[in-house]
């Protein structure tokens, strides 16, 4: 893995990570990584085995993580998990807000409840996590990464709520980044692009496979050649949460290998 090469082992030490949505995927690759550089790391999500099976994954390895079960859409449920991490974990230091839920849908038949989920998991679930640690990071002069997306940059089909839920995102970003930046907190966002073997990949990729062909595919479209790895994506994250960031606040870094800049010649 590139960061391992990169960084030095232990720039996280004594800090505490959450990361919500952190059990699979892009989330899972954050927390594995920032907890190999140091930090004790608090998984949160909806599915308690999964969330389970994370925490077995990374303390195996040598890492040391909790596990927080619960559902990002209620403030009470972020508040309880706030609360959780600091009574097991001591601190809290970094909050990355991965949780997110989507599906391709066309407008005209996405139902308002269908469009409410995704704003209320993915927008309403990053603003209660970031309300609810605001108490913590103020102490710790801690940080927050919101996991958005490139979706809405232009536009994307049949991602309307997603777009619209991801642009709130990074609202909140340029927001609370403005407003917390007196408290000697940072905000920023990482925007992914397409991601190899990831559950939004395979949702949003119009029916075409999740291995070879559609690494093939993307490959063609994506400037630089190849989907991005995971990793791509958490080493983004560990530099965000380095002191090498230390005055970058109100940014959302694309992780995407150019692909939302470049249209194929007609
Ligand atoms: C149309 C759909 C739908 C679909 C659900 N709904 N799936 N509508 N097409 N495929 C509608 C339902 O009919 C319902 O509306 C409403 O959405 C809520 O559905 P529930 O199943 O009750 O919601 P819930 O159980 O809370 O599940 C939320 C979810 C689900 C978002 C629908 O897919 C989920 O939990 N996903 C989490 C994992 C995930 O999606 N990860 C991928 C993230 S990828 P009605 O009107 O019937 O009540 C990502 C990347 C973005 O975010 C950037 C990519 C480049």
């Amino acid at each position: 893995m590139e960061a391992a090469k990169t960084f030095q082992p232990g720039i996280l030490k004594g800090k505490v990570a959450l990361i919500t949505g952190g059990a699979s995927g892009i989330n899972f690759e954050i927390a594995r990584t920032l907890a190999q550089f140091g930090a004790a790391v608090a998984i949160m999500g909806r599915r308690e085995k999964v969330v389970a099976a994370a925490v077995e994954e990374i303390n195996k390895a040598g890492g040391r993580a909790i596990g927080v079960p619960g559902d990002v859409r209620t403030a009470e449920a972020a508040q309880k998990v706030i609360g959780e991490v600091v009574s097991k974990l001591g601190r809290l230091d970094i909050v990355v807000n991965g949780a997110a839920g989507n599906f391709l849908c066309p407008a005209e038949d996405l139902s308002s409840n269908a469009f409410k989920t995704v704003i209320e998991i993915d927008l309403v679930g990053t603003f209660n996590v970031s309300r609810a640690a605001f108490p913590e990071l103020q102490k710790t002069k801690g940080l927050i990464i919101n996991i958005s997306a490139t979706l809405h940059y232009s536009t994307t089909p049949w991602q309307t709520h997603a777009s619209a839920a991801k642009a709130g995102v990074d609202s909140l970003t340029t927001s609370l980044a403005a407003e917390w930046g007196h408290y000697g907190i940072r905000v920023n966002g990482i925007a992914p692009g397409p991601i190899a073997d990831t559950v939004g990949m395979s949702k949003l990729s119009l029916g075409m496979t999740n291995g070879d062909n559609l690494s093939d595919a993307l490959s063609q479209v994506i400037p630089l050649g190849r989907a991005g790895l995971k990793s791509d994506i958490a080493s983004a994250a560990l530099f965000l949460s380095s002191d090498a960031a230390s005055f970058i606040s109100g940014h959302t870094l694309v992780v995407d290998g150019a692909a939302w800049l470049y249209h194929q010649p007609a």
